[in-house]
């Protein structure tokens, strides 16, 4: 009800929930399904819940269609049996909702029971063969449309199918501070690519590196973006310092700082919102090395221009590359959000280029957003209309294969369904 009415994110709302509920793990798992697969699969529950009932769940009170939904997810996604799914909707409509809505959510929930998912989406297929992709994997048609543009249709079927897989967290250790043996030691895994990354399912507190704030959580994406930026400008051997001109809450700001420790620079990090820039600033608290964290427009900056040897741009974006983590966010965002949201990024971008130290200084523009608009639009305009050339991204992370595209294949493309990882793009510019 809080992500249905208040806007809440999903995520939060449960963690919220479960901490003030004595449930044991295995229930809270259980709550946890429930939670995630209702708020990802809203469209597509709504669309057989329309076909189920004759009504629109949007002319239906919150609750009756909260209930309907959790009904679908766990008829349709989950292996509770039917009649089970039927009497706990029952009930619980009973018990939030009053005794009136009780026989509408008892019909109608048996209805759903009429097919699987595969024959939902059967029943409801329209013969547009995007809309039909769509309704099967739980996403709106426009996300699916943004997919198939850059993969293919059945390409864009798996990626939209890894976006309804919750990932097991990835670790970080803090270059200098922590080493990766101690995440292995702590039960992790080590990440395919990223040196500094491991995943560790469970709750991330339990390891003493990320207790004490040697180590975070960070999807590895963004972990091999920083590392793609902080090698290159390496390789540039470029004194200076380095910028992350959106910083917030702080994630890649603290790899690289920790990778500019290394060398000694300075790393100054950019944000907007000044909750957010404390933020980055706590996440750069123990990092060894000499960071500053300034509350500020990235678009208007107070230093100076040409000042930084390296500037990472991870761009506000629509977020769809992590839609795994935020299982409500594909129904909130809009393709209407795009057109603002790359005007936003042109101006971060110019911005950063215009803090690049001229000769040479290096631009990572990175969204965690596979949407054209946001990221290989972005970079033809920034190549058309900023002093840049655009540097060979995918050379710079060899280890990972499958992520070259844009201009002759210079920018790097993640995937989850390739890569495990969030959707992350990169380009790497230098300033001439
Ligand atoms: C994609 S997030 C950055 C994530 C971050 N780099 C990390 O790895 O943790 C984009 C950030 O840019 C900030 N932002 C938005 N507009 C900005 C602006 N005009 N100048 C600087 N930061 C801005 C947002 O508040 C948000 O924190």
């Amino acid at each position: 009800m809080a992500v249905e009415s208040q806007g809440a994110y999903a995520n939060l709302a449960l963690a919220d929930a479960l901490s003030r509920a004595d449930l044991i793990p295995r229930d809270a798992a259980f709550a946890t399904v429930l939670v995630d697969g209702t708020a990802r699969g809203q469209g597509t529950w709504d669309a057989i819940l329309t076909a189920a009932s004759g009504h629109k769940p949007t002319d239906w009170q919150p609750a009756v269609r909260v209930v309907l939904r959790m009904a679908c997810q766990q008829i349709l996604a989950t292996r509770v049996p039917l009649r089970a799914a039927v009497d706990t909707s029952v009930t619980l409509a009973r018990h939030e909702i009053g005794e009136r809505v009780t026989g509408l959510v008892n019909a109608v929930s048996r209805k759903i029971g009429a097919h699987d998912l595969a024959g939902w989406a059967a029943e409801l297929a329209t013969g547009d063969e995007l809309s039909d992709l769509a309704l099967r994997t739980c996403h709106p048609r426009w996300i699916a449309a943004e997919l198939a543009g850059r993969l293919g249709l059945e390409e864009a079927g798996r990626a939209l199918e890894a976006d309804n897989l919750a990932p097991v967290p990835t670790l970080v250790v803090r270059p200098g501070l922590a080493e990766l043996s101690e995440l292995l030691d702590a039960g992790a895994t080590a990440c395919l690519y990223s040196p500094y990354g491991a995943t560790r399912p469970g709750n991330p507190a339990e390891v003493p590196a990320i207790a004490d704030g040697r180590a975070g959580v960070q999807d590895e994406g963004s972990q091999l973006v920083a590392l793609a930026l902080a090698r290159t400008a390496q390789a540039a051997s470029a004194s200076g310092p380095w910028l992350d001109l959106c910083a917030g809450p702080g994630g890649k700001a603290a790899l690289l700082a920790g990778l500019a420790a290394t060398e000694n620079r300075l790393l100054v990090a950019g944000e907007v919102h000044p909750h957010r820039a404390r933020m980055v600033a706590e996440a750069l608290a123990p990092i060894p090395g000499d960071h500053q964290v300034v509350a500020a427009d990235g678009r208007r900056p107070p230093w100076a221009p040409g000042s930084f040897a390296a500037v990472m741009a991870d761009v506000p974006c629509s977020g769809l590359g992590s839609l795994r983590r935020r299982p409500e966010s594909r129904w909130r965002r809009t393709a209407s959000d795009v057109p603002r949201l790359q005007a936003l990024q042109k101006q971060l971008l110019a911005a950063a280029v215009d803090s690049a130290q001229p000769h040479g200084g290096v631009i990572g523009y990175v969204t965690c957003s596979p949407v054209a608009a946001e990221t290989l639009e972005v970079v033809s305009w920034a190549l058309d209309e900023l002093d840049v050339d655009l540097l060979d991204a995918p050379a710079a992370l060899p280890e990972v294969t499958g992520a070259a595209t844009g201009p002759q294949r210079r920018c790097i493309q993640l995937w989850p369904h390739r890569h495990g990882t969030d959707a992350m793009f990169c380009a790497l510019l230098r300033r001439r």
